[in-house]
């Protein structure tokens, strides 16, 4: 099947990045949000993005207009004609089965639905779909324009088909793509929250202060950023979502939330995002 349009369900921190990419790879883009105000705040945000990129000199004023030109804001019932559509709506079980609910009203026949959920089971959000069978995982990673990866996940009932389809679309955003089970927590985030979790373990602990301890991966094994600083980049509710969804589905103590992680979720710390994590942003 080929790809000429794509729609894109949420334009919050993954979304926006999601339409940015697949409209700079020249496919046209419809794209919504919950209220009018969330969709226009995203589709400033990729404005802004593409208006960084031309102060850069990365792509020029023409560049940028003619991706912009490529994304319409819309509403649900405009993605009757999306060859394939990705949802990056709140990672909320009940809001995304509403979200596909509308889509089965909407979405044409043959359409691949995805979801970029990065917990919540592929096979579970399928059972709400007219075809579950056209239904798959795209697992995209934050900074959306910068990272590499996008985990291609394919639930009990996803066809080799659908999930060939969304493996060409990423590849042609110029992703490497990697084949997943629809298990916990996937791949990437089977490893990486819980070294985030640990981390808070540590911190809690007094092994060292929150600074030593993100200098230790960052210099000691070159990650780009340190685990406590990367929490306050996801937002440390996903991060304790993620893990929830890890202890629960599989089952190990391995994978039980640090109280400190917790505490801070309780505090309304969550990161960058309220201006407050295990660090300070508000100034
Ligand atoms: N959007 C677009 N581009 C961005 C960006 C953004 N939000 N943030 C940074 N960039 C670009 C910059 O423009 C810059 O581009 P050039 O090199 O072409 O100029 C490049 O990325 C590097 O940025 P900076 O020099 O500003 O800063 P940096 O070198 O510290 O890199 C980073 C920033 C790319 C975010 C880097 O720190 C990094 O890779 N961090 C780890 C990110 C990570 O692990 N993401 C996965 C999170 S997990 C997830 O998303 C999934 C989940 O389910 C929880």
């Amino acid at each position: 099947m080929a790809i000429k349009k794509v729609g894109v369900l949420g334009l919050g921190t993954m979304g926006h990045g999601i339409a940015q990419v697949a409209a700079a790879s020249g496919f046209e883009v419809i794209a919504t949000d919950a209220t009018d105000e969330f969709m226009k705040k995203g589709l400033a945000r990729i404005e802004k993005n593409l208006g960084r990129l031309v102060e850069k000199e990365k792509i020029d004023a023409a560049k940028r207009d003619e991706i912009l030109g490529r994304i319409k804001g819309g509403g649900v019932k405009d993605f009757g004609d999306a060859d394939l559509i990705v949802e990056a709506v709140t990672e909320a079980i009940e809001v995304k089965k509403k979200v596909f609910g509308l889509l089965n009203d909407v979405a044409k026949p043959g359409a691949i639905l995805a979801s970029n959920t990065s917990s919540i089971s592929i096979t579970l959000l399928s059972s709400v779909v007219k075809e579950p069978e056209n239904f798959v995982g795209m697992h995209f990673f934050n900074p959306v324009p910068v990272m590499k990866l996008v985990e291609i996940i394919s639930g009990l009932q996803t066809s080799a088909d659908a999930a060939q389809v969304a493996t060409e679309f990423a590849q042609s955003l110029g992703k490497t793509t990697i084949a997943v089970k629809d298990s916990a927590g996937f791949a990437v985030n089977r490893l990486l929250i819980p070294m985030i979790n640990e981390a808070f373990c540590a911190l809690d602990e007094g092994v060292a202060s929150a600074e030593e301890i993100d200098q230790a991966m960052q210099l000691g094994c070159n990650h780009p950023m340190g685990p406590l600083t990367l929490a306050d980049f996801v937002g440390l509710d996903v991060t304790l979502n993620a893990l929830s969804v890890l202890y629960n589905d599989l089952g190990s103590d391995k994978y039980a939330p640090s109280q400190l992680l917790r505490k801070y979720v309780e505090a309304g710390r969550l990161g960058r995002k309220t201006g407050r994590g295990v660090y300070d942003y508000s100034k």
